[in-house]
């Protein structure tokens, strides 16, 4: 009995000391200290001794018991620690490792030269208009004193969605929206999309523009030469020359192109400006009374002045960009730029 008891001892604390992790460990209790291991079975043997055997042998028992429970104990602790260690290990952070980033998107260079020309109406008290990018004849061309089979519709390459049905070719059709519905005296702008057939390294089919109109009582050509200048000088710098040129559209008279003076060689003359010194940048006139009239407007009590621009022809002149196509295709390399 006796060996057989040192042999469980051996043999248990091996089986602890070896235990990897706290499962096997419980395994190794319960096969060697558990209610129905051999051990607990030779403790309750022990009635059955020779009595004159029987406290030595118990005494020993009791020992061995002790050892292996405190052997357990010690062990559970030893793995308790390496368990936490290893999951504090798993589980660390390390702060000082460098973040994935987050890409962060950006305005489109139209966007953000269409917001800045907005900005500078609105700062000069400008309200904002919009009108449908598929409009009608009379409200792109009638409404603007332009007859059906006059000449001067050529002045714009029309995409016809249907008969009497269009692509707007520019955004003076708000002006004949607005003057229907409101009465003077008006301060709008009208920015949007425009569609011409039309396609080179300058021009888009579709592109933006942006239209502005003033009326109220004794506007003056000056007034409108005032307001422009103002807004080049806002656009393009403070120290810039403007012209104004005599021109002609039909919703106008008098009208006037309005050009700055060339940014990239200061007006000596160059290749962007071909050789001018200058740069066309809008054009502007004096309300048609025709105009008035068609919206129901009398022409002897208000006048007014209007202007359009491309938004996609300053940008290109803005940041030297030659071609277009760029706005278009969306290259990152292009657009990171701005
Ligand atoms: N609508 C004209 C164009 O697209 C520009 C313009 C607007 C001219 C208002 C005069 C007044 O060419």
């Amino acid at each position: 009995m006796e060996d057989k008891v040192r042999q469980i001892e051996t043999e248990g604390l091996q089986a602890i000391s070896s235990a990897q992790n706290l499962a096997a460990l419980e395994n190794a209790r319960i096969k060697y200290l558990g209610k129905k291991s051999e051990f607990t079975g030779l403790l309750r043997s022990l009635g059955t001794i020779d009595p004159e055997e029987r406290p030595k042998v118990g005494a020993l028992i009791n020992e061995v018991k002790t050892k292996l429970e405190q052997s357990l104990c010690h062990k559970k602790i030893v793995l308790l620690q390496s368990e936490q260690s290893k999951k504090i290990e798993e589980e660390k952070i390390d702060v000082s490792f460098p973040g994935k980033g987050i890409k962060r998107g950006r305005m489109h260079p139209i966007t953000q030269v269409m917001n800045e020309a907005k900005d500078i109406f609105l700062g000069l008290g400008y309200e904002i208009a919009e009108g449908p990018d598929i409009e009608t004849e009379y409200y792109n061309f009638d409404g603007l004193n332009i007859p059906p089979d006059h000449p001067s519709r050529d002045m714009w390459s029309t995409l016809f969605v249907a008969d009497d049905v269009l692509l707007r070719t520019h955004t003076s059709p708000v002006q004949i929206r607005v003057m229907k519905k409101r009465k003077a005296p008006l301060a709008i702008i009208a920015p949007g999309r425009v569609y011409r057939r039309d396609s080179d390294a300058t021009h888009s089919p579709v592109f933006h523009q942006l239209e502005g109109f003033l009326v109220d009582k004794k506007v003056t050509f000056g007034d409108l030469k005032g307001t422009l200048t103002e807004f080049l000088r806002q656009m393009f710098g403070e120290d810039k020359k403007v012209r104004f040129r005599p021109s002609f559209f039909p919703f106008t008279e008098p009208s006037a192109e309005v050009d700055v003076e060339c940014m990239m060689c200061k007006g000596k003359g160059c290749r962007l400006c071909k050789g001018t010194g200058w740069l066309e940048i809008l054009g502007s006139g004096m309300i048609d009374p025709n105009v008035f009239t068609a919206v129901g407007y009398d022409p002897e009590k208000v006048s007014g002045f209007a202007f359009g621009m491309g938004i996609e022809r300053i940008a290109m002149l803005k940041y030297g960009i030659d071609n277009i196509r760029l706005f278009f295709e969306n290259d990152l390399r292009f657009l990171e730029q701005f």
